[in-house]
């Protein structure tokens, strides 16, 4: 059963590279063909001809197959002038749609997966940092949240201390906020956004909105993807596949407090696409 993640918003393309020929997927097991229309337009069409809500934001092409409570949440700094916008591009990844953001929330296997990158040892400690359920605006947020890292950008040529923002403002979604090695005081924007396929197979699209002037757009993509393709390993061989929703197994230390918050909020609205409910 599909559940209330059925009214979602996901990203089934990126706009620049739909053409004519269009796009076969699905979503959340119903197959979608994301075409662009002989007036310029997008249109997307479930298999049994069905028309689907278009939105065309971050680079890429949203729909869902379900109702809509809200518009596809806002990410003001996109529209900020001087960022670069990057399309990562797809990475198809045999897990868990909720594991693949949970994984981007985690920021204690950096210096094991994103070696001498976005981690180094002996820095593998976690600060403490600030985790909440905002409300009103109904999203997890983890704040004040800080780790040294041997190359944290693709601008950065020197070790330094990150300060992270990390949001989920969709079952699907997350939106880091980091240090700009480029421009102090400003937040680089990297977000993850996650097309479940099925309930154990994702395409996952992340994207860019940096302030960085210097860097080819190729070698942006480049850091970016092979930071991901780190990832995928851990993800493909995570036990048990589906992320588990019981709280009383987990035993929470400080690095997965986002972790907890985020699992708990899911349970809390029925976002369970992906999940491994406790046997009732
Ligand atoms: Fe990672």
């Amino acid at each position: 059963m599909i559940g209330p993640m059925m009214d979602a918003w996901y990203p089934v393309a990126l706009e620049s590279q739909l053409g004519p020929e269009g796009r076969a997927t699905q979503l959340m097991g119903m197959p979608l063909q994301v075409a662009r229309q002989t007036d310029g337009s997008i249109g997307i069409r479930t298999s049994d001809d069905r028309l689907l809500p278009v939105r065309l934001r971050y680079g890429h092409v949203w729909t869902s197959i379900g109702t809509p409570k809200a518009d596809l949440f806002d990410i003001p700094e996109a529209g900020q002038p001087g960022r670069r916008l990057v399309e990562v591009g797809v990475v198809r990844v045999r897990c868990s749609p909720l594991r693949a953001v949970e994984n981007f929330l985690d920021i204690a296997h950096f210096p094991f997966v994103h070696t001498d990158i976005l981690g180094a040892e002996p820095h593998t400690e976690v600060e403490k940092y600030k985790v909440e359920i905002r409300e009103k605006e109904d999203e997890v947020w983890a704040t004040k949240v800080k780790f040294y890292q041997p190359q944290a950008a693709k601008s950065a040529s020197t070790g330094i201390t990150t300060d992270y923002m990390y949001r989920v403002p969709a079952p699907t979604c997350s939106v880091l906020y980091k240090t700009c090695p480029a421009r102090p005081g400003e937040w680089d924007v990297i977000t993850l956004f996650v097309q479940p396929l099925s309930e154990d197979l994702c395409d996952v699209w992340p994207w860019m909105a940096l302030f960085d002037d210097e860097s080819p757009m190729t070698d942006l993509i480049h850091f970016q993807q092979m930071i991901f393709l780190q990832d995928r390993s851990i993800l493909e061989n995570q036990i048990p596949r589906l992320l588990p929703l019981d709280p009383g197994k987990e035993i929470p230390t400080r690095a997965d407090l986002t972790s907890v918050a985020y699992r708990r909020w899911l349970k809390r609205h029925n976002y369970t696409y992906g999940a491994q409910l406790v046997a009732q």
